[in-house]
């Protein structure tokens, strides 16, 4: 399915980015990545490389995707080097976990920025030319912290949760033209973000979140292929995530009940 086809990848430096792209790479696509930081793209382009085809492409584009004017450029870069691109993945992001007054309003703004804004203008860039070839897929990776909230994620599920809501929208108006949208909501998953996270993360978060299993890296992207693959709209890795978002749809008291029961403990033991 992927054969042959052009497919940008932000923050396709590290985590579930790099883990698709190497996917994507066995299965005969060609690759643009982006991330800001040049030497970690570098890397990964050597590492990707050496399983590659002859005549197989990848690419590097550092770009800050809060950037619309760089994003529009690198677009822009990206369908003169490898053609028009077939599918987006909107991957790049960043978390700052911690209570709701000590996040700082620049918090706030950076992780919007990254998060959402920077969804907003790598699509605005790409669709000009998924309407050119007449079809194009767009997969935008939310957060389970995008369907249910969690202690210390103010910030982040702010971002991720206006990424569902936007994603929801951009289905529906894309799927006439002939653009598939897809929303991820994987739970935690290890990746950088989580080694970090683990540096400084409250014991709230840390008992709130652990009600879903950290899964590997691997079984996250295999799921998302498989998504994609099938054309399921709403892809969510692991069972035990998949039970509990459908859990805080259906039945969010109970699920208000049990986090609050978790955080309880947290200052039970405290004492
Ligand atoms: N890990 C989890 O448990 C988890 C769970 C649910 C959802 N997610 C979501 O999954 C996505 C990938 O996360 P991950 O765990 O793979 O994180 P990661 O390993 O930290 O990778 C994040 C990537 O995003 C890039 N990036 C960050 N800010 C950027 C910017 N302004 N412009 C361009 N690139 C930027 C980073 O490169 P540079 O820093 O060099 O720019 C890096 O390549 C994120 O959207 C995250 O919110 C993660």
């Amino acid at each position: 399915m992927f054969k042959g086809m052009v497919i940008v990848i932000t923050g396709g430096s590290s985590g579930l980015g790099k883990a698709l792209a190497q996917r994507f790479i066995k299965m005969g696509a060609n690759l643009a990545l982006i991330a800001r930081d040049a030497n970690k793209l570098a890397t990964v382009k050597a590492i990707l490389a050496v399983t590659c085809d002859a005549g197989q492409k990848i690419e590097i584009f550092p770009c800050d995707v809060s950037d619309y004017a760089a994003t529009e450029k690198t677009m822009n870069n990206i369908a003169d080097t490898l053609g028009l691109p077939d599918i987006l993945i909107n991957s790049a992001g960043i978390l700052k976990e911690g209570y709701f007054e000590n996040l700082s309003l620049n918090t706030f703004r950076e992780i919007m920025d990254i998060n959402y804004f920077g969804v907003i203008n790598c699509t605005k860039v790409t669709i000009p030319f998924f309407k050119q070839k007449g079809r194009g897929r767009i997969v935008n990776i939310s957060s389970l912290g995008g369907k249910m909230a969690s202690f210390g994620y103010s910030a982040y599920c702010s971002s991720k949760f206006a990424l569902v809501g936007l994603t929801e929208t951009m289905r529906m108006e894309f799927k006439p033209q002939g653009i598939k949208v897809h929303l991820v909501c994987p739970g935690e998953f290890e990746s950088a973000m989580v080694d970090d996270l683990n540096t400084y993360r409250t014991a709230e978060n840390l008992v709130v979140t652990q009600t879903v299993p950290v899964l590997p890296l691997d079984v996250v992207a295999d799921e998302i292929i498989k998504g994609i693959q099938k054309d399921r709209y709403l892809i969510i890795p692991g069972f035990t995530a998949r039970f509990l978002e459908r859990v805080s749809r259906f039945i969010p008291s109970l699920s208000r009940s049990i986090i609050d029961y978790k955080i309880r403990s947290v200052y039970e033991r405290a004492l």
